[in-house]
């Protein structure tokens, strides 16, 4: 069964290759995978200072989340399943999980850059389109913004 728990520091090596191998299924070559390696990375001291949760099943990490909140907003930073996990669930838990975590921060909305491929998934969890924001990751790119009223 699928469950969530906080992560724990010492898992960060463990799920920066889970954001990686995850991000990789919409198909990108290495150098953009490269190039990515930053804002994918999930450093011990991340985890500690931030709001991130993982999905287990049968004690295998399943996917993460994180979030940050700031004010009357939240940004989802990741939200990351494991390839051979994908459409199962897990990104619809950790994303209740997401929307819980802002709404208790004192969160009215949950902002998303998301991968363009992945906009479709938040759109259907209710998220609308909120125009188009540079890639924080390849300069040049633009990557849609929604935004999820909590
Ligand atoms: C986007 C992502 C997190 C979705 O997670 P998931 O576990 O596959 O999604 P779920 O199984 O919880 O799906 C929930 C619903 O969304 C739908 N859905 C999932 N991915 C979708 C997609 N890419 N496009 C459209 N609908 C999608 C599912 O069919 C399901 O629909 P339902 O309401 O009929 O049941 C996952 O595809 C992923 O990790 N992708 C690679 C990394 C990535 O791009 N992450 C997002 C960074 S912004």
């Amino acid at each position: 069964m699928l469950a969530l728990r906080p992560a724990r520091p010492e898992e960060g090596p463990a799920l920066t290759e889970l954001c990686l191998r995850s991000k990789a299924v919409w198909g990108y070559d290495d150098t953009f995978m490269q190039a990515c390696g930053k804002e994918l990375t999930l450093t011990p001291a991340t985890i500690l200072a931030s709001h991130v949760q993982v999905a287990e099943l049968d004690g295998r990490l399943a996917g993460v989340a994180e979030v940050k909140s700031s004010g009357d907003t939240a940004q989802l930073e990741k939200l990351f399943v494991e390839p051979g996990l994908l459409r199962t669930g897990a990104g619809r838990k950790l994303l209740d999980w997401a929307k819980a975590t802002a709404r208790a921060a004192g969160a009215t909305a949950l902002v998303i850059e998301a991968d363009p491929d992945a906009a479709d998934f938040y759109r259907r969890m209710g998220a609308v389109d909120d125009g188009l924001v540079p890639s924080g990751s390849i300069p040049g790119r633009l990557i849609p913004r929604l935004n999820l009223p909590l």
